[in-house]
């Protein structure tokens, strides 16, 4: 049997974060160490309560902590209700969950995990950077010990989805983006190059296995966020991102997109370009790459394997 990946989700749960955790506890190929919350798509309490839920109703038992409720400059105002409801979960009722989140914070159980397993651990940040920025500035020595960062975050060669160039991950807190992708830790950078070409319709919401614990819910879920991406358009022939999904799946196998070693930076002041990923695309400056860009995918390897484990049918029409 081959070893499994020790990864650590940060998420900010988020409907397409609860179908990554789903997706990641149910992997043949990861184990899931531990999940840090973070502020986002809802405020960090709220975040919180949605992982933890969907840990219960994955029925399998991960640790959570709780983490930034700010970005590192400023404070979290809502801005993703539209895509993600009042609750973070398209507005469907979730229970409330038994359990609650360990009593250390999302930064410290990073560092302590980080140190009890140097150079083994792949974080797969969901989510802003801000827990990771934290950490990383309260123990410098952490940039060594990482083995590799998957961020769904940025937008490479493509426009934004909170500003014409900004994508939501980038964007919530810049300064934590610009701490990480400084640190010269490795990073593979999943953004909406290819989070984009990797849709749920809704034949497949429809159709999701009626015996999975979390059906009701995620169903009620999925049909708000392809309301919110479609518009006006009729139920029926919806589709809408699995943005979190990809970058699960870009962890267990990297072979799944096609990679350029790139430099990539942050804006952090633009009035009209905060949160925005730079890519230097000169080849006549020496630069040295600092981020694995994923620029594109192998859109039906990753569903057929994304709707077969999480009870999804295959064909989206
Ligand atoms: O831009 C998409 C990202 O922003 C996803 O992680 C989504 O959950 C939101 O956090
Ligand atoms: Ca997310």
């Amino acid at each position: 049997m081959t070893t499994k990946i020790p990864v650590i989700l940060d998420v900010d749960t988020g409907i397409d974060d609860a179908l990554a955790i789903l997706y990641a506890l149910f992997s043949p190929r990861l184990q899931v160490l531990g999940i840090t919350t973070c502020f986002g798509n809802e405020n960090v309490t709220n975040t919180t309560r949605n992982t933890l839920a969907m840990v219960e109703m994955a029925q399998v038992s991960v640790s959570v902590y709780q983490g930034a409720a700010d970005p590192l400059v400023g404070q979290w105002a809502p801005q993703a209700e539209a895509f993600h409801g009042e609750n973070g979960l398209g507005n469907a009722p979730i229970e409330e969950p038994h359990t609650g989140a360990k009593n250390l914070s999302a930064s410290e159980y990073l560092r302590a995990a980080i140190l009890d397993r140097p150079g083994e651990i792949t974080l797969v940040t969901l989510a802003r950077l801000t827990n990771l920025a934290i950490a990383l500035k309260n123990d410098p020595s952490l940039v060594q010990k990482i083995r590799r960062v998957v961020v769904m975050g940025g937008a490479a060669f493509v426009g934004g989805n909170v500003t014409p160039v900004s994508e939501a991950n980038i964007w919530g807190d810049p300064d934590a983006a610009w701490v990480v992708f400084h640190s010269g830790v490795p990073i593979t950078m999943v953004g909406l190059d290819v989070t984009m070409q990797v849709n749920i319709s809704d034949r497949q919401v429809q159709n999701l296995d009626p015996k999975r614990p979390y059906t009701k819910v995620m169903r009620q879920a999925l049909d708000f966020y392809l309301s919110a991406y479609n518009p006006g358009v009729v139920s029926g022939t919806r589709q809408a991102p699995l943005h979190d999904p990809l970058a699960v799946a870009v962890a267990e196998d990297p072979t799944l997109c096609a990679i350029s070693d790139l430099s990539v930076d942050i804006e952090r002041e633009g009035t009209i370009t905060r949160g925005m990923t730079v890519v230097d695309q000169r080849g006549w400056v020496d630069l040295t790459p600092n981020v694995a860009v994923c620029r594109t995918v192998d859109a039906p390897r990753f569903l057929s394997d994304f709707c077969q484990r999480l009870g999804f049918p295959m064909t989206s029409d």
